[in-house]
């Protein structure tokens, strides 16, 4: 019986490695033609459902927005996602003014399936944020690791839907202490000197080791059958999330060095930097003054990661932002000439999904004009590939696109700034 039950974990173990390799294999944050794009805020007033947007290789990437109160009721954080969940049309748990989003859990895994990521963004315009000490920072990261994360909970949001990481839109109070809410999420991942190239290198090997150790113990047999039905899947999903990889991101504005969230980028390891390339002096449509070469320069030789991606933020449409949009070959060439010049370069950014989908899929001509320039420049990377998910029928009647009910608090997002 033990020794049966020890076949049947290390076999679990086994396959849920696997899955992990496939489903970091789909996302690879070292290209240069990664599409982050937000969802959350319904900018354009027809957001559809997350997995809506998840129907094809357009975007590589949700930060769903937001959660953009720290210590609400209860002290438990508040998250608004505009006409698809929020705490008055969806309810809240008992206590708290965190919303049940369980109605999301279903999409979220749909567009993981598909290899896209989907975190969690914290902050926006309306944001009552920031930590008084190191140690509030920390127990604020392990409730966040509890409830949206790898941890548990009881009032976990979006249910047994894990998400992939976090988001830093800080826009309001103090900057402090955000250094160590980073380090310890890192810390609860197990990912302290890991990045996701390594961290994904280490689970082969635990895989490998796993298969091995399998093999002398005379379960051959039984093992390749389930490595081979992980492997014959295209994605497999890591149903227990315990060897996945948390992304951790912040989208400063493009005046350097950010108010908000600069010194925590220096100070903390970030994956990838959405630089707000609109709304400000620095932005697209002023391209005297346009400066992701400081951005570059910052990325090699001050952030605490000196391997950090820096992504080109842009708005989705002219709805969707103050100043600053672009049209999509304007915005091309933009990427093309990153491209070309900072190793840096990860990809752009936009802000919102909604917006962007209605703009005649502004995402979708972006998203083609990257890839193909990155090609162009570097003929022996792969092209992705280019299939078209087969993502579940969006079922919420929550994603219906209905307006939200005026006077309602929303998070809107500094990016709507006018
Ligand atoms: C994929 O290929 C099709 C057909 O060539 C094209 O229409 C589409 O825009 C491509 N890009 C993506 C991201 O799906
Ligand atoms: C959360 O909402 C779901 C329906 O989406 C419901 O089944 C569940 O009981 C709710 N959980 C709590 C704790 O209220
Ligand atoms: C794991 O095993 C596969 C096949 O046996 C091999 O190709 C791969 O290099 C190994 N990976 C590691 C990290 O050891
Ligand atoms: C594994 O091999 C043993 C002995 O050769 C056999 O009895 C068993 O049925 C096999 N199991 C599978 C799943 O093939
Ligand atoms: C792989 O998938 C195919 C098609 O779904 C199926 O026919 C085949 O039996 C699978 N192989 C294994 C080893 O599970
Ligand atoms: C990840 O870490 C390894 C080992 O420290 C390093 O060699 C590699 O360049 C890093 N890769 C990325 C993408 O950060």
């Amino acid at each position: 019986m033990t020794f049966t039950m020890r076949g049947v974990l290390s076999l679990a173990c086994l396959i849920l490695s696997l899955g992990l390799v496939e489903r970091v294999a789909s996302f690879d944050l070292t290209r240069n033609d990664n599409l982050a794009v937000y969802w959350g805020q319904d900018s354009s007033g027809n957001q559809k459902s997350l997995a809506s947007y998840c129907q094809d290789s357009t975007i590589d990437v949700f930060p769903i927005a937001f959660l953009y109160i720290f210590r609400g009721t209860g002290g438990e954080p508040v998250i608004d996602f505009a006409n698809t969940c929020n705490q008055w049309d969806q309810g809240t748990f008992s206590g708290t003014d965190l919303a049940n989003c369980t109605s999301m859990a279903k999409d979220i895994k749909t567009c993981q399936a598909a290899g896209k990521l989907v975190t969690l963004s914290l902050g926006g315009a309306t944001g009552q944020v920031g930590f008084s000490s190191d140690s509030q920072a920390q127990s604020f990261a392990d409730q966040v690791w509890n409830l949206f994360l790898g941890g548990s909970s009881s009032i976990r949001p979006f249910g047994d839907a894990v998400l992939d990481g976090v988001d830093l839109d800080i826009e309001s109070g103090t900057p402090a202490h955000y250094a160590a809410f980073v380090n310890r999420i890192r810390s609860n991942a197990g990912e302290t000197t890991l990045n996701a190239t390594s961290f994904a290198l280490n689970v082969t090997a635990h895989a490998n080791a796993t298969l091995h150790a399998n093999t002398t113990h005379g379960h051959a047999n039984a093992t390749t059958t389930h490595a081979d039905k992980a492997k014959n899947t295209t994605t497999v999903i890591d149903v227990t999330n315990k060897n996945k990889y948390y992304y951790i991101t912040a989208a400063p504005q493009c005046p350097y060095p950010d108010a908000y969230i600069g010194a925590a980028l220096n100070d903390a390891p970030f994956d990838a930097v959405y630089v707000q390339f609109y709304n400000n002096y620095c932005g697209l449509d002023q391209p005297s003054d346009y400066n992701l070469a400081t951005w570059d320069t910052w990325a090699k030789t001050k952030s605490a990661n000196k391997k950090v991606k820096v992504y080109i933020g842009a708005p989705g449409s002219a709805d969707s932002a103050g100043e600053g949009y672009v049209d999509v070959g304007t915005l091309a060439d933009y990427v093309a000439d990153a491209q070309a010049k900072y190793s840096s370069f990860g990809g752009v950014m936009l802000w919102d999904a909604s917006t962007a989908h209605d703009n005649a899929r502004f995402d979708l001509g972006i998203k083609n004009a990257m890839t193909a320039s990155a090609l162009k420049l570097t003929p022996e990377q792969l092209p992705r590939s280019n299939t078209t998910t087969a993502a579940a029928p969006a079922k919420s009647s929550q994603a219906s696109g209905r307006k939200a009910t005026p006077g309602k608090p929303r998070a809107y997002s500094r990016f709507f700034r006018l």
